[in-house]
Order: structure tokens, then sequence, then C-alpha cells
């Protein structure tokens, strides 16, 4: 996928205090319309705030969020948001917890953006179950329907894949991929799974901790569908490690 726009979305110079400590210091990236970007780093350095920062949710902070010229200072629909958790309504069924989420339209238009949502995430056979009888994979494909339904250009996604086992996770990246491709949606994702960053990104930011800035700006020129075990990606994967932990010795004696 070619990638055009390059200052379609901009970070610039982002500052965030809780109470007297910064979480952020001067963060600074700009993201093309398209583009699939990754967030990586320790537990606690600022990767949930920047995100929130980025979709309008949080608008305390010193620094500006530009998303198509226009400087954003609260959330919109146009900007989806995926947490880690689900968070569909256990009353409500698959179908209809996505057609909650769906802004105001006529009836045959809600039908169809909902069953559209429902079948980019794979979930056709499930849309009239309930939340409480679906697998944690399901449950996450529904949640990314809702959010779906309105077609956002920005998907946001916190840690979404955290909870699943490998082989749903390497199920819903896949998913994810063939949103993009579909859909032409940029994605920001934050992830401790350095694999999966590596997997899905087409640059890699790894931040820092105390105070978070970044540490590191990584391109991934890998074609696509990518090979896990290719000895670029591979060689790819041991480099971040090594940001992590800043020792090749550690990456050494761990064999990671
Ligand atoms: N509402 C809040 N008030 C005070 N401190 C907070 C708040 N939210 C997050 N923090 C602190 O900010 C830091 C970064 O949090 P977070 O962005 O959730 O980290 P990450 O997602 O990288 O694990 C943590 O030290 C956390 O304790
Ligand atoms: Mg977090």
């Amino acid at each position: 996928m070619e990638l055009l726009n390059k200052e379609y979305l901009k970070v610039e110079a982002v500052n965030k205090r809780f109470d007297k400590r910064t979480i952020l210091s001067n963060i600074k990236f700009s993201v093309c319309k398209g583009e699939f970007i990754c967030i990586v780093g320790s537990s606690g350095c600022g990767k949930s705030t920047l995100l929130r920062i980025i979709s309008g949710l949080d608008t305390d902070y010193e620094g500006a969020i530009i998303l198509n010229k226009k400087q954003v200072r609260k959330t919109s629909k146009n900007v989806g948001y995926i947490f880690q958790e689900n968070r569909l309504f256990p009353w409500l069924t698959v179908e209809e917890n996505v057609a909650f989420s769906l802004d105001k339209v006529n009836r045959i238009e809600r039908k169809y953006r909902v069953n559209e949502a429902i079948k980019m995430v794979g979930l056709d056979s499930a849309k009239k179950q309930y939340p409480k009888t679906l697998s944690g994979g399901m449950a996450q494909r529904a949640n990314i329907a809702r959010t779906l339904v309105n077609k956002p250009e920005i998907l946001l996604l916190d840690e979404p894949f955290g909870a699943l086992d490998a082989f749903t996770k390497i199920n819903l990246q896949e998913k994810l991929c063939d949103i993009r491709s579909k859909e032409g949606t940029t994605m920001i994702m934050v992830t401790h799974d350095i694999e999966e960053a590596v997997y899905l990104a087409d640059r890699i930011i790894i931040l820092d901790k105390n105070p978070g800035g970044i540490k590191k700006i990584i391109n991934v020129e890998l074609p696509r569908p990518r090979n896990r075990n290719s000895e670029y990606f591979n060689n790819l994967r041991k480099e971040i490690y090594e940001y992590f932990f800043e020792t090749k010795e550690i990456v050494e004696e761990y064999n990671i």
C-alpha cells in the first residue's frame, strides 16, 4: 500500500504531567494516511496516556495533535478507540451492540452498515449471540466491529490482543491487515508484544520511561504478508529487545 499525505496526523511536542510528575516529554512524530504505527514501551511509560491524548479523550497537556490540518480538541467518531478489554453491553447481542454505536442513519443504511462491520471482522455466524457466550477473541472482534461501524479514518488500539491466546491473536492480526488494506484505515496500536509490532507496523515507535520520550523510531521495510520466521524479521525483533533492555548481554543471556 502506497503511503501518501505524510503529515496526515501530527503529534507536536506533546508534554504531559500528572501532578508534578512528567509522564510524556517532547513527543513528536507524523503519521501518513493509511500507515500502521506500533508504539512499544515498558509498562507505565505513558503509552495509554499518549493514545488518549491523540484521541482527544485527554486535553490537559502541552503541545498539539493535528489531524488533517485541524487541531484535535475532543473525541470524534472519525477516530475509533479500541481498549484491551471489550466494552460490550451484556444485555445486547453482537448485532445490537454494533448497531448501538452507530451514528444516526436511516433503517436500511443501519442494517447494511452493521452487517458490513460484522462481516469485516468475520463474526457473521455469531451476530445473534450475547457477549457472555463469546470467546475472548470473538468478543474482541465484536468490539472492533462496534468501532468500524462508524467508518473511522483512524483506529487507535490499546493493547487490543493482550489478553488473547497466541493463535487467536495471530488470527486477529490478519483481520486488522485485511481491514487496513480494504478500508485504508490509519492504525496506531500500542502493544507490548514485539513480534506483533514487527508483524504489523510500517514504523515502530519505542518509548522511553521516566520521562517517556521517544527512544527510537524504526522503519519496518518488509513486504506483506510478512514471514515471522525470516532472518530480517528475527533480526529486527532482536534489535528492538536490545533497545528495551539497553544491553545486548541481557538479550544474549536470556536468549530472546
Ligand atoms: N489519571 C492519572 N493520574 C495520575 N497518574 C496517572 C494517571 N493515569 C496514568 N497515570 C500514571 O502515568 C504513567 C503512565 O501511565 P500509562 O499511560 O497508563 O502507561 P502505559 O500505558 O505505558 O502502561 C503511570 O505511571 C501511571 O501511574
Ligand atoms: Mg497502558
